[in-house]
């Protein structure tokens, strides 16, 4: 079964620039395949990996659900659960040291919640066949209730330094446990920060609860990679945001 790291927080926190970065982690020092989820609706996960996105798995939900309006009850003799299987397999994007898989946005007006069933019915195989799955939500919370996976090895709550960020952390760390999602372990990270507030971040934190991984420095590259649409994965191996990273995950000791 695949070690799955799920992240969550507040939005423009970081959680694609750090889950691009622990992709780029799990495939340098685990040399094994990554499947990279991006469960975010406003997806772009891929621009982090420097991938294209030549479907979703919302996209490929419409077209079947338009072939059996347009009375193709089957689809080349499949039934319509052989086709979402089907369907998944193709809405893979293979890549160097990972695959992608993305959920996407809604063709029309209805919510996203067909394409999230799709992926929740099939992780499980997905799971088996790779060993470390990391998925970027979309922000805030209503993605808990919504489930992809009944069980997250690792869930990283990202914040920004700021009180309202750690207050969103603090919400989600508590309604993981209204749900009684089976996450194995959770931790607070938080993202662009200066040495010299880190002290006082940590113990707001720990007064919210929260057990704080680590801290992530403001890096201007992350930004300027962002900005000039280059991926983040690519990053020199210097930079301040990838060494962090790196010695955060390092710590987790992932199996
Ligand atoms: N450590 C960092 N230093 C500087 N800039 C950063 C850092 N981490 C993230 N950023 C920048 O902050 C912005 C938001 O990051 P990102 O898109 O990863 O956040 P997000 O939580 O995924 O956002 P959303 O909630 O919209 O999905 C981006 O422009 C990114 O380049
Ligand atoms: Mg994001």
């Amino acid at each position: 079964m695949a070690f799955i790291i799920a992240y969550a927080g507040k939005g423009g926190t970081g959680k694609t620039s750090i889950a691009g970065l622990t992709i780029r982690y799990l495939i340098e020092k685990k040399k094994r395949v990554v499947l990279a989820v991006d469960a975010d609706s406003n997806s772009c996960l891929n621009e982090a990996l420097g991938v294209k996105v030549h479907t979703t798995i919302g996209r490929l939900r419409e077209e079947s659900l338009q072939s059996v309006r347009g009375g193709k009850e089957r689809i080349g003799g499949m039934s319509v659960e052989q086709l979402l299987e089907y369907q998944v397999q193709q809405s893979i994007i293979e890549s160097k040291g990972f695959d992608l898989i993305v959920m996407g946005r809604p063709e029309g007006p209805g919510c996203y919640c067909a394409a999230n069933n799709i992926l929740r019915k099939h992780i499980e195989t997905l799971s088996e066949s790779y060993p470390y799955i990391v998925i970027d939500n979309e922000a805030g919370m209503e993605h808990l209730s919504r489930r992809i996976t009944q069980i997250v090895n690792l869930l990283i709550i990202m914040s920004d330094p700021s009180a309202r960020g750690i207050q969103t952390a603090k919400r989600i760390n508590e309604l993981v446990d209204e749900l009684q999602l089976k996450i194995d372990r959770r931790v607070l990270l938080i993202n662009r920060v200066s040495d010299d507030i880190k002290e006082q971040l940590k113990t707001i934190a720990e007064n919210s609860g929260l057990s704080v991984a680590g801290f992530v420095p403001y890096d201007s590259m992350v930004l300027e990679y962002d900005l000039y649409g280059k991926p983040i994965i690519q990053l020199p191996a210097d930079s301040v945001a990838v060494k962090e990273v790196f010695d955060i995950l390092d710590k987790f000791k992932i199996p």
